[in-house]
């Protein structure tokens, strides 16, 4: 396949950036986007030239790092993470725009990575459960209900990709904080901060200058890994119920 490859070029996140042009030739249908891109760098490279920074670890679905819209979708036209993405989804001689998570908490940090660490300040600000440390507790001493188990592992595939903020019109992360939220509330294991949980990882995504939901369901339909748009309902809920019951 030969491509046009539209790219988003910024050096870094105070210095304004632009659509650069590059075409790729010989690339195979079951190349994954992310090497694909390695083809064009290493042409790059060859010429002497900056090759395109973008943001990838596992490359194979897990992890979140892979960050990129596809001619105007988050991951692209698949619903899956861009490492998982192959060229075969793509016709030759297409051209494609690749650009950054466009949200105004996702700043640039340079070509197609943005800084994501308001994910990890949430997380930080209540997603964790209260568990004793020491030497490991027998296997059934929490007895988890099968519908919990499986509301939580429901919940508890959200990779952190960033794909609903970028897909939101509002740049909003409540699919994000709501997987979290809905995941650790569901066990039993996590009751111990319902409230204080939902009070505090929404306080913080709204301190870290996301958007609010208006039900578009656009992160959902742009979620990898299936995260139901319920799960927002169901944060809303807990939320005012913590916000009526206090700490
Ligand atoms: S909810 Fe889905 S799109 Fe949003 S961060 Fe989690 S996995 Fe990514
Ligand atoms: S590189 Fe890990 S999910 Fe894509």
């Amino acid at each position: 396949m030969n491509l046009t490859l539209r790219i988003w070029r910024q050096p870094n996140a105070d210095a304004p950036g632009a659509p650069v042009t590059y075409e790729v030739a010989g690339i195979s249908p079951d190349m994954s986007f992310l090497e694909m891109l390695d083809t064009l760098n290493e042409e790059l490279l060859l010429d002497g030239e900056d090759p395109v920074a973008f943001d990838h670890d596992c490359r194979e679905g897990i992890c979140g790092a892979c960050s990129l819209v596809i001619n105007g979708e988050a991951h692209g036209p698949e619903q899956t993470t861009t490492c998982q993405l192959h060229m075969r989804s793509f016709q030759d001689g297409d051209t494609l725009d690749i650009e950054p998570w466009r949200a105004a908490a996702f700043p640039v940090v340079k070509d197609l990575v943005v800084d994501r660490s308001a994910f990890d300040r949430i997380i930080a600000s209540g997603g964790y459960i209260t568990a004793p440390t020491g030497s490991a507790p027998e296997a059934h001493a929490t007895a988890v209900p099968k519908p919990a188990a499986d509301t939580a592992f429901e919940h508890a595939a959200c990779i952190g990709c960033g794909a609903c903020v970028a897909a939101c019109p509002n740049g909003s992360a409540m699919l994000f904080t709501a997987a979290k939220v809905v995941h650790l509330g569901a066990l039993p294991q996590g009751a111990q901060e319902r409230e204080s949980r939902v009070l505090d990882m929404v306080g913080q995504m709204d301190a870290e200058g996301f958007g609010g939901c208006t039900n578009t369901g656009a992160c959902a339909t742009a979620c990898p890994k299936g995260v139901p748009l319920f799960s927002i309902a169901t944060m809303n809920r807990e939320f005012v119920r913590a916000a009526r019951k206090g700490r």
